[in-house]
């Protein structure tokens, strides 16, 4: 029999235990034994709950049990979660978590942790929700040298996105909407301002290329600036307007990765992406473009990320998955090193331009209602 533990009840903890209890009986034909929810840790009263026989609030009760195999960290927020982490590790229990902010700001050390203590550090919910997408990109893909990475990468922002254009729902009734349906962080500002899909793309950036690129060094544009009047603007030019986060390598080995919102030809998949649905488009120099879809938040959808890991960390007990980065990426400046097309609107009419910097696209735009990127 495998244990494990839920650090954090809360949207994704409770969807983990709910795929359990949907799905107990496959999970354990396919790991070949039975698989035990033993614990929730959580500081909240959760007497009430069905799961209530199973709550402690005393983090040394997991540590220090020998028959825990894998601790699911859903706490979110890189504080106690990171604390807790370490720990769980350090006591040689393996860790999944779909804690991107926690992922993007110690993944390094916590993985280096987990290669010392051979357990794993596993996070496939932490970029793209139910997307299988980190397992693609460094197994699947291994053979290519990856080329570039854009992604939708935020259900809630794409969820807004989606409402307003095709509903004509107002801002904040879609975010709240989006609330609702468990989509957004705890703070939204952190989906409408770009910084959970700058976290997402920072994770991908790092397991493509082994550098990594620390989200408060790119550059990180959210969908806040945004005027539903260049939405409209977009679609008369044959664009959907999208926030992207986006990766590239340049042919120096250096990394170019942020996040804007871009407009997005109608020619590209990305652009018929909506709702709470993510999109990653991963281009290899072998394989081509390969674009993995689905949804990008929600309980359910992230649990299954998250459960997927879990057994994916029992299937490997004895040797550990390789995986993590260990240097410094060395980064591009966007302002000058990246020709992009732009959209522009100022006087006249809207326009999009020929390749140019950031820098020369500033310059030209001047005083400029809208300046934004043309994904290519
Ligand atoms: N707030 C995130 C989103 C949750 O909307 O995509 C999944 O990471």
């Amino acid at each position: 029999m495998a244990n494990f533990a839920i650090m954090g009840f809360g949207t994704v903890g409770s969807g983990v235990a709910e795929v359990l209890r949907m799905n107990g009986a496959s999970i354990a034909e396919k790991l070949g034994e039975r698989l035990t929810l033993k614990y929730i840790l959580d500081v909240r009263d959760l007497s009430a709950s069905p799961y209530a026989s199973l709550v402690v609030k005393d983090f040394a009760l997991l540590e220090s049990d020998p028959e825990l195999d894998v601790v699911v960290e859903s706490i979110g927020g890189a504080k106690v979660a990171y604390e807790f982490t370490r720990r769980a590790l350090l006591a040689g229990k393996h860790v999944v978590t779909s804690n991107k902010e926690l992922v993007a700001a110690h993944g390094r050390e916590l993985l280096e942790i987990a290669r010392d203590k051979n357990v794993n550090y596993l996070f496939e919910a932490s970029v793209g929700g139910g997307i299988p997408v980190l397992r693609p990109l460094f197994q699947c893909l291994a053979g290519n040298q990856i080329q570039e990475i854009a992604g939708i990468l935020n259900g809630t922002t794409n969820y807004i996105l989606t409402r307003m254009v095709e509903g004509g729902v107002p801002f904040d009734e879609a975010l709240r909407e989006a609330q609702e349906k468990g989509y957004a962080e705890a703070n939204p500002a952190a989906d409408i301002e770009g910084l959970d899909a700058g976290r997402k793309i920072c994770i991908l950036s790092d397991l493509a290329w082994g550098g990594e690129v620390r989200p408060e060094a790119i550059s990180v544009r959210g969908i806040s600036g945004l005027s539903l009047e260049d939405v409209d603007v977009a679609r008369t030019l044959g664009c959907r307007i999208k926030l992207l986060g986006r990766a590239l390598r340049l042919e120096d080995g250096r990394t170019a990765a942020y996040v804007a919102p871009h407009l997005v030809p109608e020619s590209s998949p990305l652009s018929g992406v909506d709702g709470v649905f993510n999109a990653v488009m991963i281009r290899g120099n072998a394989v081509g473009d390969v674009m993995l879809y689905g949804r990008g938040a929600g309980d359910l959808p992230t649990a299954s990320a998250v459960m997927g890991d879990v057994l994916d960390a029992l299937a490997h007990r004895e040797k550990r998955r390789s995986l993590g980065w260990s240097r410094d990426a060395v980064l591009a400046d966007l302002e000058s090193e990246l020709p992009m097309r732009w959209y522009i609107r100022g006087e006249g009419p809207a326009r999009i331009t020929g390749a140019m910097t950031a820098r020369e696209a500033r310059a030209l735009a001047g005083q400029a209602a809208a300046l934004l990127p043309v994904l290519e």
